[in-house]
């Protein structure tokens, strides 16, 4: 790729860079699970949990999903139920499917493989994954770069560049994170900068007063950390969703959602209006709730609306549709929020 940012004196300072990050990292890097006992299948699982999730979220299920799936053969050999379970609430469902993908074709190896360009072949695994996977887990020397570190070599060369996208960013900065990489020690070094991103060089309050590349970074000097990268916002979108509330005989009425659906593909949710086939029916709404989901500022309104025999027997031809009892629910995966608003609707009921 070409190179657009050649000559920033970031490269000739290079060895301190380095140093001055690796010595943080060792010292004040955070003794998370997949550092302190790591290992290929570790490293694989935090990174798939890390790939849209914060540290601070993933660490339980990290725990919990070690504890159930200890190695690629136990996960591989369980089914996408227990799988899409044990992930419920981390959302981005696609990731544990993925997983789950990836580990039933290593268990068939005769050992993981090493390279790049295989990890780039296998199911969930992009660019940053695949670096993070072999930089950690193979000492191989690829460089990391996603929003962290595309914030941190932005602020440290003061770069003014509005960039139209993250993915835009992310491949202007790709040549200076490779050429910056610690090649001794590659997994350290990315680690350590998505550590500095998360705790140091943060989007807002930033710390910079004990962060240890402050005397390499031009933004800092400049005292407009702030106000880089320059990433023109995309547009939030509104979007209003109308979900289904239907009880009958105190259980809940729920839908699978369809097996494309990236983000969610086969959990369960409250249904949409769709699965009454624009039957005339008496509604009233009960609640209003928001969430965000990238870029979408969603308004979702619950309308109950009661079992009439001709409901009851739309609903049973349905093959995405299922009732589940309050104890039911249990041993379902049901998205996130949508369990939380179940609970709340059901509890308000009693
Ligand atoms: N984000 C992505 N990978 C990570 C890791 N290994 N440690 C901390 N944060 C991360």
């Amino acid at each position: 790729m070409k190179d657009k940012n050649p000559d920033h004196p970031i490269r000739r300072q290079k060895r301190a860079f380095q140093g001055r990050l690796l010595r943080w990292y060792r010292t004040h890097g955070r003794d998370l699970p997949w550092r302190t006992e790591p290992s290929i299948y570790s490293t694989v699982v935090s990174e798939f949990m890390l790939q849209q999730t914060r540290v601070e979220t993933a660490l339980p299920y990290f725990e919990r999903w070690m504890k159930t799936f200890p190695d690629f053969a136990s996960l591989g050999s369980a089914s996408e139920a227990s799988v899409l379970k044990s992930w419920e609430g981390l959302g981005y469902y696609h990731r544990a499917r993925n997983l789950l993908r990836l580990s039933r074709i290593i268990s068939g190896m005769s050992h993981p493989p090493a390279s790049y360009d295989a990890w780039l072949k296998l199911p969930g695994v992009g660019r940053y994954t695949a670096a993070a996977v072999t930089s950690i887990a193979f000492d191989q020397p690829h460089a990391c770069v996603d929003g962290n570190v595309v914030r941190i070599l932005a602020r440290i060369t003061g770069c003014e560049r509005v960039f139209t996208s993250s993915d835009k960013a992310t491949r202007f900065f790709g040549p200076l994170a490779d050429s910056l990489l610690n090649r001794r020690h590659p997994g350290d070094h990315n680690q350590a900068l998505m550590e500095l991103g998360a705790v140091i060089c943060r989007r807002q309050s930033p710390k910079c007063t004990v962060c240890p590349l402050q005397g390499n970074c031009a933004s800092s000097m400049r005292e407009d950390v702030e106000t880089i990268p320059r990433l023109e916002r995309r547009r939030i979108r509104e979007v209003s969703v109308e979900r289904l509330w239907i009880q009958a005989s105190g259980s809940v009425l729920l839908t699978k959602t369809g097996a494309k659906e990236k983000r969610l593909a086969l959990i369960y949710e409250l249904p949409g209006m769709d699965v009454l086939d624009g039957i005339a029916m008496a509604s009233r709404p009960i609640a209003v709730r928001q969430r965000k989901i990238g870029n979408n500022q969603i308004t979702e309104t619950i309308h109950e609306v009661a079992p009439t025999p001709r409901i009851m027997r739309k609903l049973a031809a349905k093959e995405n549709c299922r009732w589940a009892s309050p104890d039911g629910l249990q041993n379902l995966t049901i998205s996130g929020p949508h369990r939380r608003w179940i609970k709340e609707l059901l509890d308000s009921r009693e």
